[in-house]
């Protein structure tokens, strides 16, 4: 089959690789038919996530047929069109028994912090992705959702990840009717929480990027108010001030290990690596709530410490919650929201590519050109 392959920091290239098989009972085998790159795949492209092997295939956000299922699977049969929630889980740890699927204890045993995610590193389980005609899926019977008839495959693939992850940092945050909610980070998962906001009764909704094409989108799409840091003095001073000085009630940092916007912290946490990852928007975040705030952290950093500013948490008494999101549990609310028209997530799809061109796929996205938003790639196995 196709498979995406990574050769080290920068470089992706397509390459055959054996067709997945199904090694336990409770594994699946599906048939790629959509598969989408991420912003958390930039961090493995930009070489900042620890363990990360040449000859991997990345990809943890995708939908596809399944075509084989290991004797204890019952809730799939071969044929089913399923998107697979980003998340590896098995449904019956400690942690996956709360709804806690990111956290499971048992797909990533060696780990104690992360738990297991498709084409994420091995320390993230060192599970191959679905950037491929075919990926293996383990625990079948868990993680993977029927897509709804009446569903379109471009939504359905939105649902893996960014629509959680963005409805999740929402959630996260607490919001009460009528808060000031900023959002750092334009991308797809920074404009998903932004427009999830608006549906837990935000009054006013802010987003900081310095990427104007996607602050642009953000404005309609959100809705939003738009700020480009670069254009700002101080983003902390400029967000006190159009917050009557007091900051804003809820940060959401949708940026992540790979922020710009700051040369000591670029130089540390992603050309020395001594951070892990640069944490710019988090400080920016930390900085600008109110006392008594809320900062939800979906950005993805590295196991390594940063330099935040925790005795500004602690003197503003800031409540920080973070996490991967749990794609599985959020999965039914969702797809109400998509089915009543409240959340249209495939209007953040600005690229369909053949899987064979994934090397200009990922430069496109990480360099942010041609105005990308989200780039899915489709393999030559959707066909049928
Ligand atoms: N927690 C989870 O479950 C989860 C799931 C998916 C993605 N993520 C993470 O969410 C983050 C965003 O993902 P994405 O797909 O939207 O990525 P993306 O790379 O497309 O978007 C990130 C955006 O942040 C902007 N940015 C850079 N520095 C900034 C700063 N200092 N302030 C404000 N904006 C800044 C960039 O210009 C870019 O538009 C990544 O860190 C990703 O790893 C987390
Ligand atoms: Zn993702
Ligand atoms: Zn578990």
């Amino acid at each position: 089959m196709l498979a995406m392959n990574y050769r080290g920091p920068y470089r992706v290239r397509v390459d055959r690789k054996p067709v997945p098989v199904c090694e336990h009972v409770q594994d699946a085998v599906v048939r790629v038919t959509r598969t989408c790159i991420c912003g958390s795949d930039l961090h493995l492209y930009h070489g900042l996530v620890p363990d990360t092997r040449v000859g991997m295939t990345f990809g943890h956000e995708f939908i596809g047929v399944v075509e084989e299922v290991g004797p204890a699977v019952k809730n799939l049969s071969v044929g089913d069109h399923v998107l697979v929630p980003f998340n590896i889980a098995c449904g019956q740890c400690h942690f996956c028994k709360q709804g806690l699927f990111g956290n499971c204890h048992e797909s990533n045993s060696q780990a104690s912090a992360v738990g297991a995610i498709y084409g994420y590193s091995h320390t993230a389980g060192g599970y191959d992705g679905g950037q491929a005609e075919y990926v293996r899926v383990p625990y079948a019977d868990v993680g993977p959702c029927k897509i709804p008839s009446n569903m379109d495959l471009d939504d359905a693939v939105l649902l893996t990840d960014v629509v959680p992850t963005g409805y999740q940092a929402a959630e996260m945050a607490g919001i009460q009717p009528g808060d000031t909610v900023v959002v750092f980070g334009a991308g797809p998962v920074g404009i998903m929480a932004a427009r999830c906001a608006w549906l837990f009764g935000a009054g006013r909704v802010i987003v900081i990027d310095h990427i104007d094409y996607r602050l642009d989108f953000a404005r309609t799409y959100c809705p939003a108010e738009v700020y480009n840091f670069r254009s700002l003095e101080d983003p902390v001073v400029f967000l006190k001030k159009t917050t009557d000085s007091l900051g804003a009630d809820v940060c959401i940092d949708a940026v992540g290990g790979d922020a710009a916007g700051s040369a000591l912290h670029t130089l540390l946490g992603t050309k020395l690596k001594l951070e892990g990852g640069s944490a710019t928007a988090l400080h920016w975040a930390i900085n600008s709530v109110k006392k008594g705030g809320v900062v939800s952290i979906v950005g993805v950093y590295g196991p390594t410490g940063n330099l935040i500013p925790i005795g500004n948490v602690v003197n503003k008494g800031i409540t920080i919650r973070a996490n991967q999101a749990s794609v599985k549990r959020l999965l039914p609310r969702l797809i109400e929201h998509i089915e009543a028209g409240r959340l249209n997530p495939k209007a953040l799809i600005t690229h369909k590519v053949p899987l064979e061109e994934i090397a200009d796929a990922y430069h496109i996205f990480s360099a942010k050109l041609d105005g990308c938003i989200k780039p899915v790639l489709v393999p030559p196995s959707a066909h049928g």
